[in-house]
């Protein structure tokens, strides 16, 4: 199904064959969150994740109903949304999900055809397609339901020359943290709810012409105690990939039941954001706070030389720093890849972060799969949801 692997500014593209790109997707935008205090949650991704405050929208900018915090480290931007009012449609969001991702937006060259295109092959409109415009040109977006409440935003910017969007304006600040090494978006997973899984891979397929290019059964994803389905789909040029998960029936609770409880349905599970350099971004990372899940076990990283197999003599990193900041390794047959779990950024056992590093793999670390949901069962145990 891959044809072609090229490295690009994205990192490792493939070009799948029977994806339609009839949209077709330049890369992802932002990612926007609705959060109960955003001036507090920009200063936490500030301090803890290296990002740097890039745009801001509110009261000082005429915004009377919500307040919006853009930080951006390299190509990934995050916007961070309060309401001001309780007549605020985004606190029904807030009150449901609790802190979370709404929109997961996609840069398109045309964002009426994007809209069009997609409603027209069943996706329900978020948002008609809409011209905004400042002293720095235009925008245009449209947006569509996808899995749950969340959405995805086509954002044509080819005429615009400012900072984000109009309506923003730069936010500059005295406060500014060193960036930690984070460079773009891998992958965002959502979780869907029993049985949603292959309507959302359909979905997918049908309204937004993107191919399934990889899928685990329960069979491959499980532990002692439980279990979950998830399957891959990327877009034609490979830039943007959603696995998607679904709980499955284990001796006890899946995670992905857990993610369902609290987040009280479908929605983004974790955003896997690259690094050049792991080791440098997982001990700044550390230092700075953040909360990673529990280190696999010491015969974990015994295994790591088998694991790699061929793969083994390419690896520049030393295995006791590996071992020792709880990273986790794997590899396919195009290469090995390192990749790390923090544990859930808000009070509900809900949206986590990866971090995760490409020496040539262009899979999702299926091989730490198990050893990941040891670590996830260690923290259920702990908030008696296991
Ligand atoms: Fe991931």
């Amino acid at each position: 199904m891959a044809k072609e692997i090229k490295n690009v500014e994205y990192g490792l593209e493939k070009i799948f064959e029977g994806a339609q790109d009839f949209l077709p997707l330049l890369g992802t935008d932002y990612v926007e969150f609705y959060v109960g205090n955003a001036k507090q949650a920009a200063h936490f991704y500030k301090t803890a994740f290296g990002f740097q405050s890039f745009a801001y929208k509110g009261l000082e900018t005429g915004c009377r109903d919500y307040a919006s915090y853009v930080i951006a480290q390299e190509k990934i931007k995050i916007v961070l949304t309060t309401p001001l009012n309780s007549n605020s449609p985004i606190n029904q969001h807030l009150t449901k999900h609790g802190d979370g991702v709404k929109v997961v937006a996609l840069w398109v060259e045309d964002s009426r055809k994007s809209w069009e295109e997609t409603t027209k092959r069943g996706a329900k409109s978020f948002m008609e397609p809409t011209v905004e415009k400042d002293e720095h040109g235009e925008v245009v977006r449209s947006g569509i339901y996808t899995y749950g409440e969340t959405v995805h935003i086509f954002v044509e910017r080819k005429n615009y020359k400012g900072t984000f969007l109009p309506g923003y304006k730069a936010w500059k600040s005295d406060y500014n943290p060193t960036a930690v090494g984070l460079k773009f978006i891998d992958h965002m997973v959502g979780n869907v709810g029993w049985g949603e899984m292959n309507q959302t891979v359909k979905w997918y397929e049908d309204v937004m012409g993107f191919v399934n290019f990889l899928s685990f059964d329960d069979k491959q994803i499980h532990t002692e105690y439980s279990a979950l389905m998830s399957k891959v789909m990327s877009n034609g040029n490979g830039r943007i990939k959603f696995p998607i998960n679904e709980p499955a029936e284990g001796k006890k609770k899946s995670q992905i039941e857990e993610y369902l409880d609290f987040y009280e349905g479908p929605g983004v599970q974790h955003i896997a954001v690259a690094t050049n350099d792991i080791i440098k971004t997982v001990m700044e990372l550390r230092a700075r706070g953040v909360e990673f899940l529990s280190p696999p076990p010491h015969a974990y990283y015994e295994e790591i030389p088998a694991r790699l197999g061929k793969h083994m003599n390419m690896m520049k990193e030393d295995l006791n720093v590996i071992e020792k900041l709880a990273i986790m390794v794997d590899a396919d047959e195009d290469g090995y890849l390192l990749q790390i779990f923090t544990k859930p950024v808000e009070d509900r056992p809900t949206l986590f972060f990866e971090i995760i590093q490409r020496m040539g793999a262009t899979g999702f670390g299926a091989g730490n799969f198990k050893a990941l949901f040891e670590s996830i069962e260690r923290e259920q145990e702990k908030r008696g949801t296991l």
